[in-house]
């Protein structure tokens, strides 16, 4: 069997990793498409060496631009690869451009898709991820859904053939990368942070960084926090601060250490040993219900509801009034800390993976996989 895997951004890389690695015990060498959808080293190349994928077969540099000029170009890259290598099966995570130029693509050289994290939905439209899944998903002939949750959003869809229930392939990377991290990585000696004494910040989605109100939201909150906190800042977040005149604001802020986007050994430590997750990132609320840290979310919806339904995470939008309560409260009240960092991990037990892999064996094996008319 030949699976291709396209990819291209920082959390596809980390998410898959384990796939590819299932992949690779079973003797199957997967063919690796890497879109260039991010390009810096600290997005893109460090995951690839600390994940130990140093074989990608096709770069494709696709870059950056607008939303139609990232997925048209992506896709006529792609079609070019898929066309002269005759894949089995695509398989696409996630919700970038990356994954609908991919599938797209695919489906049309009549290629099946292997959608990994299917069925998420925010119920946001305006967000240009939540057109991607549902494309993604609508044009998927194996959708790998993470939680029965994500499996009911796409029986409500009408699609039922497919689709299995497999846990998210997070806790893989998780529980794959965390001990390495803790043994490895030198972060909190080299920002002079203590375990449990400060705040662990992400943001960059397009919603909280292209507009300048939002973002000076963004602001208010990180210059009112209390305790130390540490911000590895995305090049859209980091750009887009510098265009609206608020780079420099935020660099005066003295509780607050602010980084270039970091590798994801040195992101697991510091993520672990964070008191309070606060971010907007997808990924990263996952990824603190699993490390038991409380996360408090700078959005107003979440594809993500199971950790809010579990108690590890709560939606505080960019409000300055209700992130600070929530903050104050988790370092004030024990009892409170305590429940919400006991919440239970509703994304499985790390085998996600070996499951999708023995999976799309079988269907290959029974001639099942492929685009069915
Ligand atoms: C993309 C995904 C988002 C995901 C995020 C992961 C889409 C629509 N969005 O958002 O769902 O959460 O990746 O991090 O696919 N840039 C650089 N260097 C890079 C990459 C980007 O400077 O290596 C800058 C460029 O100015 C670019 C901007 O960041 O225009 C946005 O990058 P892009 O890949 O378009 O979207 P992300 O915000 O990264
Ligand atoms: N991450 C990282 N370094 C950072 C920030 C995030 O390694 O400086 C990892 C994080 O652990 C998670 C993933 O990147 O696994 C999340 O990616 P991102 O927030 O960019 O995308 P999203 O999950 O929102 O799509």
């Amino acid at each position: 069997m030949k699976p291709a895997f396209v990819f291209g951004t920082r959390p596809e890389i980390i998410k898959l990793a384990p796939v590819i690695r299932a992949f690779e015990k079973r003797g199957v060498k997967p063919l690796l498409i890497h879109t260039g959808q991010h390009y810096d080293y600290e997005m893109s190349r460090i995951f690839l060496e600390e994940l130990e994928l140093d074989s990608i077969d096709y770069h494709l540099e696709v870059g950056s631009g607008t939303q139609a000029e990232q997925t048209g170009i992506a896709m006529i890259k792609i079609e070019k690869v898929l066309m002269k290598e005759k894949p089995d099966v695509t398989l696409v995570q996630g919700d970038t451009n990356t994954v609908l130029a991919g599938a797209l693509a695919s489906v049309k050289l009549k290629i099946p898709i292997a959608h990994v994290e299917a069925g998420l939905r925010s119920f946001d439209r305006t967000m240009p991820e939540e057109i991607n899944r549902i494309l993604a998903d609508h044009a998927s002939e194996v959708l790998f859904a993470p939680t029965e949750e994500a499996k009911k959003n796409l029986e409500n869809e009408g699609i039922r053939e497919g689709v299995y229930v497999v846990g998210n392939t997070i806790v893989d990377a998780v529980l794959q990368n965390s001990e390495i991290a803790e043994r490895k990585s030198r972060i909190l000696e080299k920002l002079g942070l203590k375990p449990k004494e400060y705040i662990l910040i992400t943001a960059h989605r397009a919603e909280n960084t292209d507009s300048k109100k939002n973002l000076e939201k963004l602001v208010e909150i990180l210059e009112a926090l209390p305790i130390k906190a540490i911000y590895p800042i995305h090049p859209r977040t980091r750009n887009r601060l510098k265009a609206f005149g608020l780079w420099e604001r935020v660099k005066k802020i003295e509780n607050l250490i602010v980084t270039q986007p970091l590798g994801y050994l040195d992101f697991l430590k510091l993520q672990k040993n964070a008191k309070i997750v606060m971010t907007d990132s997808g990924g990263v609320q996952e990824e603190s219900i699993i490390l038991n840290v409380p996360c408090l979310t700078l959005r107003y919806n979440t594809e993500r509801p199971e950790t809010v339904k579990a108690g590890g995470n709560i939606l505080v939008g960019l409000e300055k009034d209700r992130a600070l309560h929530y903050v104050n409260k988790l370092l004030n009240d024990k009892d409170f800390y305590k429940k919400m960092a006991s919440a239970e991990n509703p994304f499985g037990d790390g085998k996600a993976g070996e499951r999708i892999v023995k999976i799309l064996l079988e269907l290959y094996e029974k001639g099942e996989l492929r685009v069915k008319s």
